[in-house]
């Protein structure tokens, strides 16, 4: 085996920050940075499922952001209803499997049924699954899967939380990107980012194109994934370690 890791992440994560900024920029109410920002994800999703990445999750509302100016948060939320209607026939079309991610209640009735439609539409597509984190924490997520043990009466191990969070029908995330220059997760994929190679782009989010997603993949491609061992126990062929 390689000591690097020449091949596609298999499930790529992204916090697409920089909306705000983006329209900020150009004298623009934040909520168009927001509507860009769609575009830009559309285009990313055709741009992973053209290079062979499985899964790709990314966050557009974080449990957080409830606390944005009223204006704002109520645009996101007319941003998602409207952009569900109109790209969920295209990701079909592409073979794209759609889910959301997050915590329904708070949401209005409107917007959860046309998400349970989004994925129900979309449920046989089996050429790359995208989970869309809305409403979501990576705290929330944790202290959900524990609940839900607890309840069970079942027993708190790292497999059975594995098993009862919010990710669980997937692999961990090999490639975690944030776009928009910050350095920190936001509360995204706290568990499920244990062991993944990280990415900060500088570009704003509706900036971020196929090239900088090269770029990302390149970077990953050149790190050397661990694990806990040693150098020298990954770049040694396979069977050959102790
Ligand atoms: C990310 O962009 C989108 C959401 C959080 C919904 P921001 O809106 O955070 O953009 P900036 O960080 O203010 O530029
Ligand atoms: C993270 O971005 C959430 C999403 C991209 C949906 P934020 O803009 O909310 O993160 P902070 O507040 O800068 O940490
Ligand atoms: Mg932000």
């Amino acid at each position: 085996m390689a000591s690097t890791s020449p091949r596609i992440p298999h499930h790529v994560a992204i916090v697409m920050d920089g909306n705000g900024r983006w329209a900020t920029r150009r004298f623009l109410p934040r909520v168009a940075g927001h509507k860009q920002g769609v575009e830009s994800l559309r285009r990313c999703v055709k741009a992973c499922a053209d290079r062979g990445v499985g899964v790709l999750t990314v966050f557009a509302f974080s449990s957080e952001n409830w606390n944005r100016p009223v204006e704002e948060v109520s645009g996101l939320m007319e941003l998602m209803v409207g952009a569900l209607a109109r790209e969920v026939p295209r990701l079909s079309k592409d073979g794209v499997r759609l889910r959301f991610v997050g915590e329904r209640a708070g949401l209005s009735p409107k917007m959860v049924k046309g998400l349970v439609d989004a994925e129900e539409a979309t449920a046989h597509n089996t050429r790359m699954q995208l989970n869309v984190c809305f409403n979501y924490g990576g705290r929330w997520d944790i202290a959900k899967a524990a609940a839900k043990l607890a309840a069970q009466g079942e027993p708190i191990t790292e497999a059975s939380l594995d098993r009862a969070m919010a990710l669980a029908h997937v692999p961990d995330p090999d490639l975690f990107i944030r776009t928009g220059g910050e350095q920190r997760l936001s509360n995204f994929l706290l568990w499920q980012s244990a062991y993944a190679e990280l990415f900060f782009s500088a570009k704003l989010w509706p900036e971020f194109d196929e090239a900088a997603l090269d770029e990302a993949i390149a970077a990953f491609q050149g790190r050397e994934r661990r694990f806990g061992q040693t150098s020298a126990q990954v770049s040694a062929p396979q069977g050959l370690t102790a």
